[in-house]
């Protein structure tokens, strides 16, 4: 089996910080989500990896590799414009052969791994599995009706009038009949060559399309609010560790990691959370689900259930809470109240708040 991980898209709902960045490479707990996702492929002992890039694919390659790390084989495969799930198992074909192929969205958060699905699949072979999960609003998401011994009967894209609350977690099971369905396949109304479309191809030419109704979570980390969910969970299960130095005037509390390099002085850390390697923290708060990335300065600020990239800056604000900050940002105070702030600022951004 290989695996076709997509890291391509154009991420509108994380703008801007994927005007200069990869969605795929944002960090949860100070590692790209991507790399949640490759470690779950490899843990599955899937070993030849196709990685579908866009726009950003020269920072996902250097971010990747060929995949050492990871203990799998990486092929980059270019997509030139961001067409569509299908479209990426379309260019991919030459790549994935003869072969059943696991499809995972670079963006996507799954806990608890991909290994029971894939073996219940090697078993089964249907045409295609899925992987569904309730939702609150399934008319965000596609929509799966099932019968009742859990067959798919129909699938549909962000349904005004949804027939069931199960949405499509994902990560997607394939043999190679999807790329029949992939070659018929028109451009939906909003000109995307739709995965939905292609599974509902085969349930209409009688393959069998088995899912899977998962209770773990999931979350497709493709808006800010997802994110900072996923960073609070992983975080939730971080061993405490002081690799860096903290002075004897800091108190660290719960659980708290602070990497090599990394200083802590004057401060207070209520954990969960991670000061990456390199930053600095002085007299200052940091509060719970809060990820701070390499070479930041937080000073004489109070943040909290917030992710910070590298090289960024938070000097004297007063407090920042469910926010996302992008690379080698400045925030500095203005003179003014009010005292919470929610932000989602770009790379390279400056901005003046009051505190
Ligand atoms: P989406 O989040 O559905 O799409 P998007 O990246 O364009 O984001 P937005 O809706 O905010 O504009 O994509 C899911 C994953 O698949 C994500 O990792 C990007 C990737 N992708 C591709 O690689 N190629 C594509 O053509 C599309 C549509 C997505």
């Amino acid at each position: 089996m290989k695996a076709l991980v997509l890291a391509g898209g154009s991420g509108t709902r994380l703008r801007p910080i994927t005007h200069t960045s990869a969605k795929q490479l944002v960090p949860v707990a100070n590692k790209p989500v991507l790399f949640y996702g490759l470690e779950a492929i490899a843990a599955a002992g899937v070993r030849e990896i196709g990685i579908v890039v866009g726009g950003t694919h020269a920072e996902i390659e250097a971010a990747v590799g060929d995949g050492s790390r990871f203990g799998v084989e990486v092929t980059y495969l270019r997509q030139e414009a961001p067409l569509g799930l299908a479209h990426a198992v379309l260019i991919a074909r030459d790549f994935l052969g003869e072969d059943d192929f696991v499809m995972y969205l670079g963006d996507n958060f799954i806990v608890g791994g991909i290994n029971e699905i894939t073996g219940r699949f090697t078993q089964d072979r249907p045409a295609a599995q899925i992987m569904l999960t309730q939702v609150a609003d399934p008319r965000q998401f596609g929509v799966a009706e099932l019968d009742g011994d859990g067959r798919v009967v129909g699938l549909e894209e962000k349904p005004r009038e949804p027939k069931s609350d199960l949405a499509l977690v994902g990560v997607y099971l394939f043999t190679p009949a999807i790329h029949q369905a992939v070659a018929e396949l028109k451009p939906s109304w909003r000109g995307e060559l739709e995965i939905t479309d292609a599974i509902q191809w085969l349930i209409d030419d009688g393959r069998r399309v088995e899912s899977s109704v998962i209770s773990g979570y999931w979350k497709d980390t493709g808006n800010v609010e997802d994110m900072l969910e996923v960073n609070r969970l992983v975080l939730e299960s971080v061993e405490p560790r002081v690799a860096g130095s903290v002075d004897d005037a800091s108190e660290l509390i719960g659980r708290v990691v602070v990497e090599a390099g990394a200083v802590v002085e004057r401060s207070r850390i209520l954990g969960p959370a991670i000061i990456g390697p390199g930053a600095r923290v002085l007299d200052s708060y940091v509060g719970p689900f809060t990820s701070i990335a390499a070479d930041c300065v937080v000073d004489g600020s109070e943040i909290e259930y917030s992710i910070v990239l590298p090289r960024s800056s938070i000097s004297g604000v007063h407090r920042i809470e469910a926010s996302l900050i992008g690379h080698d940002v400045e925030v500095t105070p203005a003179p003014d109240k009010p005292k919470a702030h929610r932000l989602v600022l770009g790379d390279h951004s400056k901005v003046q708040i009051s505190t």
